[in-house]
């Protein structure tokens, strides 16, 4: 068989009801609406319930991508997730969502630790199975942050919001396709955005949650700034060269939302024009792995892809990680 018959049948994605602006984040620590919006162009995000967990989103959004593919939890033959907020230490969370979705005793696993590049890599991973295997295979993006990051530490907690995305892979007469996809890895600089609490090397400890080290997100954003615009670009560059595609064929292009700053740097590096990406970040933040399953199925909804449209996902995380992944609608 050839690749050509394999792709994306479904999308689906989720965030949590309850919205947090800016200015309630001011009540919290000290900080204000326009320091975040001028610093980050976010305006608000999700928060999850004090009920919910990791696989309640996860689950709403992959229950989407199923409707819209057609295909049943009981088809599936494959789950992946990409989170680095799992809903627990082990089993990983494609465990909890198999049950929850009533999917038969398929093959399960997380992608965890690539920040939020997690879905983008998880995407290419799972896309690759299927072609191997002729398989359907649910590709889920989700984080709930907001229960995992200290509310205290104002340089962090107002960056993020909680989401999940999820899509549907398998043979179909007319998938979408991912024509090319890359992936890179350079842990030199794996100390700059990270979290150690809880791993070997700094395992839980009663002091370090009176220091609230517990929910410490190690960061330094400028860094961050800097290697997420050049490693999204050039992740952009790699795809389209691959495809022999030039930027000007693209539709869409839908960049992990972490900084409406990061973003516009980005297009610009790409010299896109406004209407060539997508951004959701003021109403959203950073998600994770979410950002960009997210972001994708909003897109659909909001007609901002139609059939023949290129498109192309870029995304930087933890590690430091990146990826992309170029489609053919
Ligand atoms: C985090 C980020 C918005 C900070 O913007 P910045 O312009 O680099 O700001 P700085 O970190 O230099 O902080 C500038 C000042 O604002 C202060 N500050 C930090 N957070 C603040 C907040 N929420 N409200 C008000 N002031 C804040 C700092 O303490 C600092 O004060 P000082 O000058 O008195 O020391 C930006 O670096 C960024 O977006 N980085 C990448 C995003 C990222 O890493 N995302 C996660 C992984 S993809």
């Amino acid at each position: 068989m050839t690749r050509s018959r394999f792709g994306i049948l479904g999308f689906g994605g989720y965030a949590p009801e309850r919205v947090m602006t800016n200015d309630e984040w001011a009540e919290y620590v000290d900080t204000s609406d326009e320091w975040i919006t001028a610093r980050t162009g976010i305006k608000r995000r999700r928060v999850a319930d004090d009920r919910e967990t990791t696989v309640d989103l996860a689950a709403v959004a992959a229950e989407k991508a199923l409707a819209d593919a057609g295909v049943s939890a009981a088809e599936l033959d494959e789950i992946v997730i990409a989170t680095d907020t799992p809903e627990a230490y082990a089993p990983d969370t494609a465990a909890f969502l198999q049950h929850r979705l009533g999917a038969g005793e398929v093959t399960g696993y997380d992608l965890g630790g690539s920040g939020c590049a997690g879905f983008v890599l998880a995407l290419d991973v799972g896309m690759s199975r299927v072609v191997q295997r002729s398989r359907r295979i649910l590709v889920v993006g989700v984080e709930l942050i907001t229960r995992m990051m200290d509310w205290s530490d104002r340089a962090t907690c107002v960056l993020f919001g909680d989401a999940a995305g999820a899509v549907v892979l398998g043979p179909a007469e007319a998938p979408v396709e991912l024509l090319a996809s890359t992936a890179g890895t350079d842990g030199s600089q794996a100390d700059i955005l990270a979290r150690f609490a809880g791993g070997t090397r700094k395992p839980f400890s009663l002091e370090m949650a009176e220091r609230r080290e517990h929910l410490e997100i190690a960061f330094n954003g400028r860094e961050v700034f800097r290697q997420a615009v050049k490693r999204m670009s050039e992740a952009s560059r790699d795809v389209l060269e691959q495809a022999g595609k030039r930027i000007e064929d693209v539709a869409l292009v839908i960049p992990h939302q972490a900084n409406r700053r990061i973003i516009d740097s980005v297009r610009k590096s790409l010299r896109l024009g406004e209407e060539q990406i997508y951004v959701n970040i003021e109403d959203y933040g950073n998600t994770g792995s979410a950002s960009v399953p997210l972001a994708l199925f909003q897109a659909r909804e909001e007609g901002r892809i139609e059939p023949g449209d290129l498109v192309l996902l870029t995304a930087f995380g933890a590690g430091f990680h990146w990826a992309a992944a170029l489609l053919q609608f």
